[in-house]
C-alpha cells in the first residue's frame, strides 16, 4: 500500500493545505472518507474496508476499477512518449484513438478536437459554435441558451450556460449574451415515473419563446444534457429533445449535447443521441472516454463544421484553440484501452440488458421514509428525500456518510441519492446497493 494512503499519517489532515473541490473543507478534515485503491466494482479504505462503487466514481469508471487493459496501455505509453506537443506536431497514439473513435460516434457526427475535461469540452463546443457562424457570415450569431438546473462544468462559459444557482451566483456576471430556457423538473405531474415522464415534452417551446425574445438569428447554440445529472438527474420528457431538435432546424441554430455523463454506455447505447434518436451538431464529452484513468474529454461535431474552418489559405491555422494537453499521449493510451474493454465486454450496449432490473430495484425504495421521488433511465438512478425542515441537504449528506460506513459510496446532491455504478455491475450488487440505500433511509430521521 501507498505509505501516505496508512491511516496512521491521515491524523493531520485537518490542517492540510489542500483546498478540495466542491467540498465541504472544514468538516471533511476533521472526518475524512478516504480512498486508497480499486479494483472492479469496488474500492478500498486505507484500512482496507471494501466499499461498493455506486456512482462509478463520479459518473466515469465505467468499465469498473483497475482494469488490466487500460493500466497495462497506460503504463508502455508513458514509458514511451510522455509527452508532444499537439500545436503544429503530432503523435501516432492521437490520431489512432480519433480514428477508432470516429466508427462508433453517432450518424453524421465524425469530427473529434480533443481535450482534457468536460469543461474544456464544453467550453470548446460553445467556442466553436460561435466561430462557426462567424465563418459562414452569420458573425451576429453570438448567444448561447443554455437551461436552468443544467450542468455544463465550471469554466466561465460552462458557468455561464449552466444553470445551477449555487454554482453560478458568487462568480459575478460570468459570459454575456446568455440565456435559458425553463427545467423540465415537475414532480406534480412526474414523480415516481419510470423511464421519461409523460409530461412536459412541450417545455421545449421555451426555445421558441427565447428565439422570440432575442431574434433567432442571433443565437448561435443551444446546451442540454440529454438526461441532466449533475443537479439531481432530470430525464427528458418524451418528445421534448425530439422538439428541440426542430426548433433549432427552423432557426439554423447549433445543438449541442453534452454528454459528459449520458455517453460511453450509460443509457445502454454509445452515445445519448442514439438512444434517444435525436441527433445534434455538436456532443461534448470526457469521463468515461478514458475510463476516469487520465484526465481527458473531446468535442465530436458534424463534417459540415470542420468543413467550414477548412478554408482560406492552406497554410494558415485554422482554429486558435487548443490544449497544452490536447490528446495527451497518455490520455489517448487510456482511451485506447478503454474503447479495447468496452468493446471485448459489450459493455456500450450492456445496460439494455440490465436497464429493467435496475429500474425495478430503484422504484422499490418508494416505501422508504422521505422518498419523495424516483427517477431512472439507462444504469441511472435518483432517489429525492424530503429536505429536513430548515435544513436542506442534511438528510442528504448523513445518508452519504451511513452508506459509506456501511461500505457503500453513493454521490448526493442536496437531498437526491444519485447512483450510476459501474457498466460491469452484477445483479446481485444491484441488489446490495439498493438493499444498502434501504437500511440507511430508515435510520436516517
Ligand atoms: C454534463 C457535464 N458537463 C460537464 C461536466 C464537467 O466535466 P469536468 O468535471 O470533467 O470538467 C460534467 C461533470 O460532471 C458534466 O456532468
Amino acid at each position: 500500500m501507498n505509505e501516505r494512503a496508512r491511516p496512521e499519517n491521515l491524523a493531520t489532515l485537518e490542517n492540510s493545505p489542500f483546498f478540495m473541490p466542491f467540498s465541504m473543507n472544514r468538516a471533511f478534515k476533521k472526518a475524512p472518507r478516504l480512498l486508497a485503491r480499486a479494483e472492479g466494482m469496488y474500492y478500498y479504505t486505507p484500512d482496507g474496508r471494501k466499499v461498493l462503487d455506486g456512482t462509478s466514481g463520479l459518473w466515469c469508471v465505467n468499465a469498473g476499477h483497475c482494469r488490466k487493459p487500460i493500466v497495462e496501455a497506460v503504463q508502455k505509453a508513458v514509458a514511451t512518449l510522455d509527452y508532444a506537443p499537439p500545436f503544429q506536431m503530432g503523435h501516432p497514439a492521437a490520431f489512432e484513438f480519433a480514428e477508432r473513435l470516429a466508427p462508433l460516434l453517432p450518424k453524421g457526427v465524425n469530427r473529434i478536437f480533443f481535450t482534457n475535461s468536460g469543461s474544456e469540452s464544453v467550453d470548446t463546443a460553445l467556442k466553436l459554435a460561435i466561430a462557426y457562424h462567424r465563418q459562414r457570415g452569420e458573425g451576429q450569431r453570438v448567444r448561447l441558451i443554455g437551461r436552468e438546473k443544467g450542468y455544463h462544468g465550471v469554466n466561465f462559459g460552462g458557468t455561464a450556460v449552466g444553470g445551477i444557482v449555487g454554482n453560478r451566483k458568487i462568480f459575478g456576471a460570468l459570459v454575456a449574451g446568455v440565456d435559458h430556457m425553463r427545467h423540465t423538473h415537475d414532480p406534480a405531474k412526474n414523480a415516481f415515473s419510470r423511464g421519461q415522464p409523460a409530461h412536459g415534452g412541450e417545455l421545449a417551446e421555451d426555445l421558441e419563446r427565447l428565439c422570440q425574445l432575442h431574434d433567432p438569428s442571433t443565437i448561435a447554440a443551444v446546451i442540454v444534457e440529454p438526461v441532466a445529472c449533475s443537479a439531481g438527474v432530470y430525464v427528458p420528457p418524451v418528445g421534448y429533445l425530439q422538439k428541440l431538435r426542430e426548433i433549432c432546424d427552423r432557426h439554423g441554430i447549433l445543438l449541442i449535447f453534452d454528454e459528459v455523463i449520458n455517453a460511453w454506455g450509460r443509457l445502454g447505447k454509445p452515445f445519448a443521441a442514439d438512444y434517444f434518436g435525436v441527433m445534434p451538431d455538436l456532443i461534448t464529452t470526457a469521463k468515461g472516454i478514458t475510463n476516469g484513468t487520465v484526465p481527458m474529454g473531446a468535442v465530436f461535431m458534424k463534417e459540415s463544421l470542420y468543413e467550414a474552418f477548412m478554408t482560406g489559405p492552406e497554410n494558415a491555422i485554422e482554429m486558435p484553440h487548443g490544449y497544452t494537453y490536447s490528446g495527451h499521449p497518455i490520455a489517448c493510451a487510456a482511451g485506447l484501452g478503454t474503447l479495447k474493454v468496452y468493446e471485448d465486454e459489450g459493455l456500450l450496449t450492456r445496460v439494455g440488458e440490465l436497464a429493467k432490473y435496475w429500474e425495478d430495484g430503484a422504484h422499490s425504495l418508494k416505501d422508504c421514509p422521505n422518498v419523495i421521488d424516483i427517477r431512472n433511465l439507462g444504469l441511472i438512478a435518483a432517489i429525492e428525500i424530503a429536505p429536513r425542515p430548515g435544513a436542506a441537504g442534511a438528510r442528504g449528506l448523513e445518508t452519504h456518510i451511513k452508506a459509506f460506513e456501511k461500505g457503500t459510496y453513493m454521490r448526493v446532491t442536496a437531498d437526491t441519492i444519485a447512483l450510476a455504478p459501474p457498466l460491469i455491475i452484477q445483479k446481485t450488487e444491484i441488489d446490495q446497493l439498493f438493499a444498502t440505500v434501504r437500511e440507511v433511509l430508515k435510520t436516517v430521521a
